[in-house]
């Protein structure tokens, strides 16, 4: 990383980050046209308008779904916060792709990752644990082909294999790929991290899957890829499905966060507050005065109410291109789009949070995603008991 000025590592992503060389760094591919176009109908807006770019061993992913063979997806979260837009887009993908493929997903929630991460109790982070699962069953997985796996939690299955893998890790990959560690659980988290982009094989035997995340969380992917080729374990490599950060409200292009400096739209906004927060935030490509707007038109480009509804909240191709003709002809103001894109947004935010309303008890509603005692025992078949 030294002739580029950023740097992208699952704990830290710096300066102004260059996509096809962040790729480069680290030895992953870009997304093609003709992957993107094998992706099942209709094609999702975040593979089809490249919010995804990049990945490894796509193709045989592509061609497993072709086959007809059971495939899966993982995708996590590390709970030390409310959620917000950014943090659900590779879920809704992972449940777009569960319903065109039947695709097992496998939802590893990393509570002692953000533990050893981030100045927090850890009582604390068992709450976010708590919260960030509720808004992942609001998602509308299905239960039968979906588990949500805790690390602390579910340390009898996630441990034993997290310290075979663990015996393959050298402390100078570890820190020569995330740098130096602050402490030994980070030392030792990526071996966990491996256990879960490895659980669907470990569960269901030797198939297909894939990790739709952003593009920081790639070396955990790389490592663990390595550990999959080693010897006695009978896996495929995890394919990969690499994302861009989520545009930010600011549009400084870095990863999406939340701060009071970095106002975000959490999944628990109402419309008021998405309007405000895009109103008010929303990095515009529009004109000063409405005078000059008419006259030269805006950016959408660089537009963050246009990327939401591009990237994401707006499905319709022939919409977005008439918005951004729209707007680069100045017909169309940015407090116009932007009202637009608060709508959008918030038409998606209230059908999540009704899911999320109509979700009963924590407890009965996580057992449908727990693994099963037969999940579990094959996980465990080598244990002294
Ligand atoms: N490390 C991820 C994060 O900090 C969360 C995570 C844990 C994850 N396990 C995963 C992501 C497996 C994808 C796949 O955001």
């Amino acid at each position: 990383m030294t002739d580029d000025d950023f740097t992208v590592t699952p704990y830290a992503v710096q300066g102004d980050v260059d996509y096809e060389r962040v790729l480069d760094q680290f030895g992953a591919d870009e997304l093609t046209e003709a992957e993107r176009e094998r992706f099942p109908e209709p094609l999702h807006p975040l593979i089809k308008r490249g919010i995804f770019y990049g990945g490894r061993d796509v193709e045989a992913y592509l061609d497993a779904i072709d086959e007809d063979e059971q495939v899966s997806i993982v995708t996590g979260r590390g709970p030390s916060g409310p959620m917000h837009i950014g943090h659900v887009f590779p879920l809704y993908l992972a449940k777009y792709l569960q319903d065109r493929t039947g695709a097992h997903v496998y939802i590893p929630i990393s509570d002692d990752e953000k533990y050893f991460a981030k100045d927090q109790d850890f009582d604390d982070i068992q709450g976010w644990a708590k919260d960030n699962i509720t808004e992942i069953m609001a998602v509308g997985f299905d239960p039968e082909k979906t588990r949500i796996v805790v690390d602390s939690a579910d340390a009898d299955v996630i441990y034993p294999w997290a310290a075979k893998f663990a015996k393959r890790y050298t402390q100078s990959t570890v820190n020569a790929t995330y740098g130096d560690p602050d402490n030994v659980g980070l030392s030792f988290y990526p071996a966990v991290q491996a256990t879960h982009l490895l659980l669907p094989q470990l569960v269901h035997g030797r198939h297909r899957t894939i990790v739709p995340i952003a593009v920081d969380q790639d070396p955990h992917i790389r490592l663990c890829r390595d550990v999959a080729a080693k010897e006695d374990y009978d896996v495929h490599k995890p394919s990969a499905l690499l994302s861009r950060f989520f545009p930010q409200l600011k549009g400084d292009g870095g990863k999406m966060s939340s701060s009071d400096q970095n106002p975000t739209i959490y999944l628990s906004d109402d419309r008021e507050t998405v309007r405000e927060k895009i109103q008010t935030y929303a990095f515009s490509g529009g004109q000063t005065s409405l005078e000059e707007h008419r006259e030269k038109g805006g950016d959408p480009d660089v537009d963050v109410a246009y990327q939401l509804l591009y990237y994401f909240f707006e499905e319709d191709d022939a919409k977005v291109e008439e918005l951004a003709a729209e707007y680069r002809s100045g017909e169309l103001l940015t407090g116009e789009l932007k009202n637009y894109a608060a709508d959008k947004v918030s038409d998606f935010l209230e059908q999540h949070q009704e899911r999320k309303a109509a979700l009963g008890d924590f407890h009965e509603e996580i057992s449908e995603y727990t693994l099963t005692d037969e999940e579990r025992a094959t996980l465990t078949e080598d244990l002294l008991y």
